[in-house]
């Protein structure tokens, strides 16, 4: 698999873009920076096992441009695009229709080109609910939800997800809790049946109503360098407690850690990882997405 990264100059036409290549690029990811994406080891290996004799490429797009970077890829008759940070806002007022998660998330990760049209998707959340289903053998309804680090774009897209799905609480905790009284109000409006509540990370309370949580999921991004310490105290974490971090690579955060040693079942994203992009390729191609073929895919890389 190339390890290239494309940028927009190279979507000038079929004869740059594919210059060398033994196959058409076919599907993209983009994001700024993209060289560090799992994406194409999933999403390679199943285009292989499907015999759609197409490449996975990693497109490089700087901030504001991503309407003209998704409207070249459709002139070149890309199939579709996977979208990352930072654009994943910006490609919500790209698209032409957006289904319900992302409209309610507010962000796009998926897109496809279908009649001339950008059809644009959000599979972070759904891929969240298949993990935690994997994982821990739960639905996300009528669970009491902790939600560390909800001020970023992951938080905000598990939090809808959870109330999308009936959560009976959700509990909004971030360090700069100004950022997240905005979501919480906007929750709270369009989903009268969730309970939602803001916390600050340091509150003195933090440990009493984590206690009365079943999932606490990180979507901080506190644990994604050697060393960093869990963002929550760890008396926050009980046995009955099923905690998912959003992070995978390092595989065991002290997020994770910590909340073993109290012993709670734990996960890592590996799982979300990989199934908001099965729900990707099943947007791009209905029924198809080869499962096991795509996770082995990204155990190669992580
Ligand atoms: P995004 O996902 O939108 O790129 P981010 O900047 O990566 O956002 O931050 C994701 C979350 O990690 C935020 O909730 C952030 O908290 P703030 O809103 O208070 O900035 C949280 N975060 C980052 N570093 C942190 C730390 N050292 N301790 C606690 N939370 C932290």
């Amino acid at each position: 698999m190339s390890g290239r990264v494309y940028q927009l100059q190279d979507l000038i036409s079929r004869e740059i873009l594919d210059a060398d290549a033994a196959q058409p690029a076919i599907l993209a990811v983009i994001g700024c920076p993209v060289a560090h994406s799992a994406s194409p080891a999933m999403h390679q290996p199943a285009l292989d096992v499907r015999g759609m004799e197409g490449r996975y490429i990693r497109l490089e797009v700087p901030i504001g441009r991503v309407t003209e970077a998704l409207q070249r890829l459709q002139q070149l008759g890309f199939v579709g695009a996977n979208v990352t940070v930072p654009h994943k806002f910006a490609a919500l007022d790209a698209c032409h229709q957006v289904d319900d998660a992302a409209r309610e998330i507010g962000a796009v990760n998926t897109v496809k080109f279908l009649h001339g049209e950008t059809h644009g998707y959000n599979t972070d959340g759904p891929g969240f609910a298949q993990a935690i289903a994997e994982e821990f053998g739960t639905g996300l309804s009528g669970l009491r939800v902790m939600i560390v680090g909800a001020g970023g774009g992951a938080g905000q897209a598990i939090a809808t997800q959870c109330a999308r799905e009936g959560a009976q609480r959700v509990i909004l905790v971030n360090r700069t809790v100004e950022k997240i009284q905005s979501l919480r109000d906007r929750l709270a409006r369009r989903f009268e049946s969730t309970q939602f509540h803001a916390l600050a990370i340091d509150d003195p309370q933090l440990p009493s109503v984590a206690k009365q949580c079943q999932l606490l999921v990180n979507t901080s991004s506190l644990g994604l360098k050697a060393g960093d310490a869990s963002p929550i105290d760890p008396a926050c974490f009980a046995s009955h407690h099923w905690v998912y971090d959003t992070i995978y690579q390092p595989p065991r955060t002290t997020f994770l850690r910590l909340a073993e040693e109290a012993g709670a079942h734990v996960a890592n994203g590996f799982s979300m990882l990989l199934h908001q992009g099965v729900l990707a390729f099943d947007h791009w191609y209905p029924g198809q997405a080869p499962l096991e073929v795509m996770r082995a895919g990204l155990r190669s890389v992580s």
